[in-house]
């Protein structure tokens, strides 16, 4: 039997493997998620766009075109028809210091293949991309991960997280389904900063935001972490942005490089 793990607000730091291990391999592919999972990442971050015939796909674009080498909206596109796309070979070209052979051809996955696969003793923090774009995005990801057992259930403290931009997303979200943990996304022009009625605002539904790492700051994260929400920056790549973000005090971190994060964690 596997071993328990912590629920998600229990967890002392959280290694989220943003698109998989994507510093190390095509993004958003089986690939990248299986080494996302042997670096030690504790979370799999999934982008969600969906197809045409109203397919959860794992992307981050709403277009096809800078991953596949072809062009088109995902919402104009098929499931069969992403399906015959590759979406390894862009890495190759733009990255040859880390191309392998085995990257090309490699699919964009469904998330109910996502869950086939990876459904049992992963946990997924999914991101609900352009909601306003694809009508009933949120109905079909929960009524998936209920088919999928992976809610609703005694083992579900945080095995699913769900984060957003949108907070009318993530507010739907939260009526369908209180129990599951959501993150809300924020963009921030200058440094950031949160005012008490945002913060009441954030928590009549979500248990933590997450922001690019270079707006935060050590006030901002007390500030947040103060206030009960959790703080969850993105997307963290080199070292001392992990050393010193983990000096502020953050809950955790997207990274495309979960291998690195787990050697500064572990060295602490
Ligand atoms: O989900 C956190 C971070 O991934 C948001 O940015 O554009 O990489 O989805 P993006
Ligand atoms: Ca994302």
């Amino acid at each position: 039997a596997q071993a328990a793990s912590p629920s998600f607000m229990e967890m002392k730091f959280i290694n989220i493997s943003h698109r998989g291990a994507s510093g190390h391999a095509p993004e958003h592919t089986f690939t990248s998620y299986e080494l996302g999972k042997a670096m030690n990442g504790d979370y799999i971050e999934i982008d969600l766009q969906m197809t045409e015939d109203g397919e959860l796909i794992a992307l981050h674009d709403e277009t096809i075109d800078r991953t596949t080498g072809k062009k088109g909206l995902v919402k104009d596109l098929t499931r069969e028809e992403i399906k015959q796309l590759d979406a390894g070979s862009w890495f190759n070209e733009a990255f040859p210091e880390k191309a392998n052979p085995e990257y090309k051809g490699l699919q964009i996955p469904t998330l109910r293949e996502v869950f086939d696969q990876f459904g049992n003793d992963s946990k997924f923090f999914i991101e609900t991309k352009s909601p306003d774009v694809y009508p009933e995005m949120e109905e079909k990801l929960i009524n998936l991960l209920y088919e999928y057992n992976l809610i609703g259930g005694v083992n579900d403290s945080g095995n699913v997280i769900i984060q957003s931009f949108s907070a009318e997303s993530l507010r739907k979200i939260h009526a369908m389904e209180e129990s599951i943990p959501l993150i809300q996304l924020l963009s921030y022009y200058a440094p950031a900063s949160m005012t008490d009625s945002e913060i009441e605002k954030l928590k009549e539904y979500a248990v933590g935001v997450g922001m690019h790492f270079t707006a935060a700051n050590p006030a901002y994260v007390k500030k947040v972490k103060d206030s009960g929400l959790l703080i969850l920056p993105y997307t963290v790549n080199e070292k001392e942005d992990m050393e010193m973000l983990l000096d502020w005090g953050v809950n955790g971190m997207f990274t495309n490089y979960p291998d690195r994060l787990d050697e500064v964690i572990r060295k602490r």
